[in-house]
C-alpha cells in the first residue's frame, strides 16, 4: 500500500537506528545515549568516533589501539598527492576532498563489505586520511608543499599542523577537537542518509563516503558554514545587523546557519560553540564576527521565534575556525572529516541488516501517448 509522499522525506523514518538521538523539541543530542554536552567536556574525537563506531566507550587498551591505528594510517599515497596537485588552485576543497576520497577506493578496494577486519581497516583509513587530503589540498592549491602527518602528534593537533607546518597552541587543539566531537553525527541527515542508500547497494566504503561527502557540500546542509561567515563578513558591523535582517526578512530570504528540519528550539551544538567561542576568545581576544552574529541572532529572533527557527550547528562554528586562520572554504570540509565518524558508524550498523533503499514515487506524468516522427512536431 504506497504511502503518502511527504517532501524531503520530512518525518518519515528511513532506518532503524541506535547511533544517535535528537529530540527536536528539548534540544537534545546524544551519542549513542551519552549528551554530546558530556562528551564535548570529557572525551576527546578518536574517542567519539569509536564510541560512535562500536557502540560504547572504548577501554584505555582499544583506545590507545584505535589511536594507534588512526595515527599511523594518516599518510596519503604519492600518486593521491600528486592528483591533488593536478587539481585547479580555484576548485572548491569539497570536490578536491571527493576527489581524493574517491581516489582512495582505487588504492584500498575495499570491495568485500562483508569483511568486518577489512570494513575496520576502511573506516582507520577513512577517518585517518581525510584530514590529510584536506590539508595537502589546502597547501598545494597556494603552491606551498605538502606537509606529512607527524605521529607524536595527536589528531587535531596534527591537522592544524599539516595546514600551517606550526604546532597549533593547546587552546587551538582542544577548541578544534570539541568542534570535531560537534559535526562527528546527527541522525538520518542528508548525507547520512546518501551515505546509506549508497551502501545499500554494496558499493565500497570509499564510494560511500565520496557520495556522503556530495551531500554535505551543498548550502542547505553543511555548506552553510562557508556561508553563515560570508554573511558575517558582508554585515560587517552589529549596528548593520537590523537593517540586513529585515531586508532578508521581507526579501523572504533564507538567513543561512539558521532553522533545521529536526530541532525546534535553539541546536544544542550551537550553544556549545558560543561557550568555545568563550573560551577561545579569552586567550586570543574576540572576534568583530562574533559580535555581528550575536545581534543577527537577536534581531532574527523577534521574526522567526514564531516559526520555531533558530540558530543551527552551522551558524556559530565558521567563526572559530576563521579565528584560527582557517580559511572559509575548508569550514565543510573540516565538517566532512569529523562526519566520516558518524557516516561510517551508520555505514557498520546497515551492513548487519542491508536492503537496497528503493523507495516509491507517485506518477504524475501521462500514459501511451503516441511517438511523434520529428517532421510533424
Ligand atoms: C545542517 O539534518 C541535519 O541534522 C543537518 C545538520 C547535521 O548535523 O547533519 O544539523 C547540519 O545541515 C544544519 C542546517 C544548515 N543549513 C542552513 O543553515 C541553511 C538555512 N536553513 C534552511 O535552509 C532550513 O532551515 C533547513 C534546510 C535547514 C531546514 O529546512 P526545512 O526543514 O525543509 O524547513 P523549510 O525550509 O520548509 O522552512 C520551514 C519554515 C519556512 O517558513 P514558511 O515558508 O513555512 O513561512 O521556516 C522558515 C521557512 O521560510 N525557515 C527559515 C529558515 N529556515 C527555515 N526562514 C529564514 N531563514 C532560515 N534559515
Amino acid at each position: 500500500m504506497p504511502h503518502d509522499f511527504m517532501p524531503g522525506l520530512a518525518g518519515v523514518p528511513a532506518a532503524r537506528s541506535a547511533v544517535s538521538d535528537v529530540d527536536g523539541q528539548a534540544g537534545v543530542l546524544e551519542y549513542r545515549g551519552i549528551r554530546i554536552e558530556a562528551l564535548c567536556e570529557h572525551s576527546s574525537f578518536l574517542e567519539t568516533a569509536w564510541l560512535l563506531l562500536f557502540g560504547r566507550l572504548p577501554t584505555q587498551e582499544q583506545l590507545t589501539q584505535f589511536t594507534k591505528d588512526v595515527t599511523c594510517h594518516r599518510r596519503i599515497k604519492y600518486r593521491i598527492v600528486d592528483l591533488i596537485k593536478c587539481l585547479p588552485e580555484h576548485g572548491h576543497p569539497m570536490d578536491a576532498l571527493q576527489a581524493g576520497v574517491a581516489a582512495l577506493g582505487m588504492f584500498y578496494p575495499g570491495r568485500n563489505v562483508t569483511d568486518v577486519e577489512n570494513n575496520y581497516w576502511s573506516a582507520v583509513r577513512l577517518i585517518a586520511k581525510l584530514p590529510t587530503i584536506v590539508a595537502a589540498y589546502a597547501r598545494l592549491r597556494k603552491g606551498d608543499d605538502y606537509i606529512p602527518p607527524r605521529d607524536e602528534l595527536n589528531f587535531s593537533e596534527n591537522f592544524l599542523y599539516m595546514l600551517t607546518e606550526t604546532v597549533p597552541p593547546k587552546i587551538w587543539v582542544e577548541t578544534f577537537d570539541v568542534c570535531l566531537i560537534l559535526h562527528a553525527e546527527h541522525t538520518m541527515n542528508a548525507s547520512t542518509f546518501t551515505g546509506l542508500v549508497t551502501a545499500s547497494t554494496l558499493a565500497d566504503p570509499y564510494t560511500v563516503v565520496a557520495s556522503s561527502i556530495g551531500a554535505l557540500k551543498g548550502p542547505l546542509h553543511g555548506g552553510a558554514n562557508e556561508e553563515v561567515v560570508e554573511m558575517l563578513r558582508e554585515i560587517g558591523t552589529p549596528g548593520r545587523v537590523r537593517g540586513y535582517v529585515e531586508q532578508k526578512v521581507q526579501a523572504k530570504e533564507k538567513i543561512m546557519g539558521f532553522g533545521h528540519r529536526v530541532y525546534k528550539v535553539k541546536d544544542p551544538r550551537a550553544t556549545i560553540l558560543q561557550e568555545v567561542c568563550g573560551r577561545l576568545f579569552k586567550e586570543t581576544g574576540t572576534s568583530p564576527l562574533y559580535d555581528v552574529a550575536v545581534e543577527v541572532e537577536r534581531a532574527a529572533a523577534e521574526h522567526f521565534e514564531a516559526k520555531k527557527v533558530y540558530p543551527n550547528v552551522d551558524f556559530y562554528s565558521g567563526i572559530v575556525y576563521d579565528k584560527m586562520g582557517i580559511e572559509l572554504e575548508f569550514f565543510t570540509p573540516i565538517f566532512a572529516m569529523a562526519r566520516a565518524a558518524g557516516w561510517l558508524a551508520h555505514w557498520f550498523e546497515q551492513l548487519k541488516e542491508n536492503k537496497l533503499y528503493r523507495p516509491e514515487q507517485i506518477y504524475d506524468g501521462e500514459h501511451n501517448r503516441p511517438y511523434v516522427p520529428i517532421g510533424e512536431r
